[in-house]
């Protein structure tokens, strides 16, 4: 299998003459590169993401390092990484660019090396961040609303819980404690990780 920093390199290769010109950043996965008990996987980077190179560094990250404190893990044991590496913007009314959702197109380019990533890594489990992840693992038609909290089965082959995105808590207060009962549930799961291959 191989190594993930391969996989990044030839990802580097294939991306780099897509967008001449253009500063488009890849933003790669970021933790423990093999084997890790969890695999976290975004939508896209932001622009802190982009600065430090390094997922999940803005403030959503700061959600997703309380949500990481409260499963009693912390970065160094997991992969953290994202969809859609580049970040997809637009321009704001003050002209300013923006954050927007990753578009069709971003989507089927990026998810073909997600699934090289996944192999890659190889994670026990695959925590999806958000709607964009879950459904580029686990169908079009799922959606956030009906799964979350729930382990599934994924199109890598590896079990998959899905979490709303740490983001959408900043945005929607009310799904924080829901999250937070999520985040427990899946603590609570994690020592049945290596046998949960089985039950798909
Ligand atoms: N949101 C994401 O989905 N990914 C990041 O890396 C940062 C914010």
């Amino acid at each position: 299998m191989a190594d993930v920093s391969a996989v990044y390199e030839e990802m580097l290769s294939f991306f780099r003459p897509l967008w001449p010109g253009e500063d488009k950043p890849l933003v790669l996965g970021d933790g423990k590169k093999d084997h890790p008990i969890l695999m976290l996987i975004g939508e896209a980077p932001g622009e802190t993401e982009v600065i430090k190179r390094r997922p999940f560094v803005g403030r959503a990250g700061k959600n997703l390092d309380e949500f990481l404190s409260l499963a009693k893990l912390s970065r160094e044991e997991i992969f953290v990484s994202n969809v859609v590496k580049i970040r997809p913007t637009e321009k704001g009314p003050t002209g300013r660019n923006r954050n927007r959702a990753p578009n069709k197109e971003e989507l089927s380019l990026f998810i073909p090396w997600l699934m090289k990533e996944i192999a890659a890594v190889q994670p026990k489990a695959l925590v999806t961040l958000g709607n964009v992840p879950l459904k580029a693992l686990a169908g079009e038609k799922i959606t956030i609303g009906d799964c979350h909290g729930q382990w599934q089965e994924s199109k890598a082959g590896i079990p998959l819980f899905s979490l709303y995105h740490p983001a959408s808590i900043i945005y929607r207060r009310a799904l924080a404690p829901v999250y937070e009962e999520d985040v427990l549930r899946l603590a609570a799961s994690l020592p049945d990780i290596s046998d949960m291959k089985t039950r798909f």
